[in-house]
């Protein structure tokens, strides 16, 4: 089987991540992890991801003047790795649409809710807040719009009367672990 390469984006934990490197573990998994780049050098997930001997690249924003000079320095990299797919995993970036077209039909995002409800942050409060009883995770193909391309996969969960946004995020996140490598495999196939 020829595995497609893959990519992953974060800023933080890398919860996701470590998902999917596990899944990828799996010598009938159709994909292969050929880097992490992370906008943020203290990314708990690149040390993670280097442990497991995945190469590793810190573009923190910070050394950029502009996103779009930020953005290009991702290219660039991203460009050397040849991926087939790119997958955010709590890439806390919004991407300029130049950048976002150069990848258009090959990069996906997990997204904490049940798009299209709750793009953005603070989901799990907004989802209490407003009273759902249904709340989730999405797997979509990433567009110049915000939390807005087509869907791949979701994963619904209930919400308690007596939850907090702590306690109905860990619930997601359950889901999300399970979702993204399934989403990704799909996608890969
Ligand atoms: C996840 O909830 C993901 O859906 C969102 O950011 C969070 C990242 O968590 N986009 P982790 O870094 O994968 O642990």
């Amino acid at each position: 089987m020829i595995k497609k390469r893959v990519v992953i984006l974060i800023s933080g934990r890398g919860s996701n991540m470590e998902c999917l490197i596990a899944a990828c573990a799996d010598p009938e998994y159709p994909a292969t992890i050929v880097g992490v780049i992370s906008n943020r050098s203290d990314a708990a997930g690149l040390t993670i991801a280097a442990s497991k001997g995945i190469a590793t690249f810190a573009i923190p924003h910070k050394n950029y003047e502009t996103r779009s000079g930020h953005d290009a320095a991702v290219h660039e990299t991203l460009r050397s790795l040849a991926p087939d797919v790119v997958a955010l995993a709590g890439y806390m970036r919004i991407m300029t649409p130049e950048f976002v077209e150069k990848w258009q039909g090959k990069m996906i995002n997990i997204h904490p809710s049940l798009l299209p409800k709750y793009k953005g942050t603070h989901t799990h409060a907004r989802a209490l807040e407003a009273g759902e009883t249904k709340h989730g995770c999405t797997v979509h193909f990433v567009t110049a719009e915000l939390d807005d391309g087509p869907n791949i996969a979701q994963a619904t969960v209930p919400v308690f009367e007596n939850d907090t946004p702590e306690t109905l995020q860990a619930r997601v996140l359950v889901e999300e672990h399970v979702l993204y490598p399934d989403a990704l495999r799909k996608i890969c196939k």
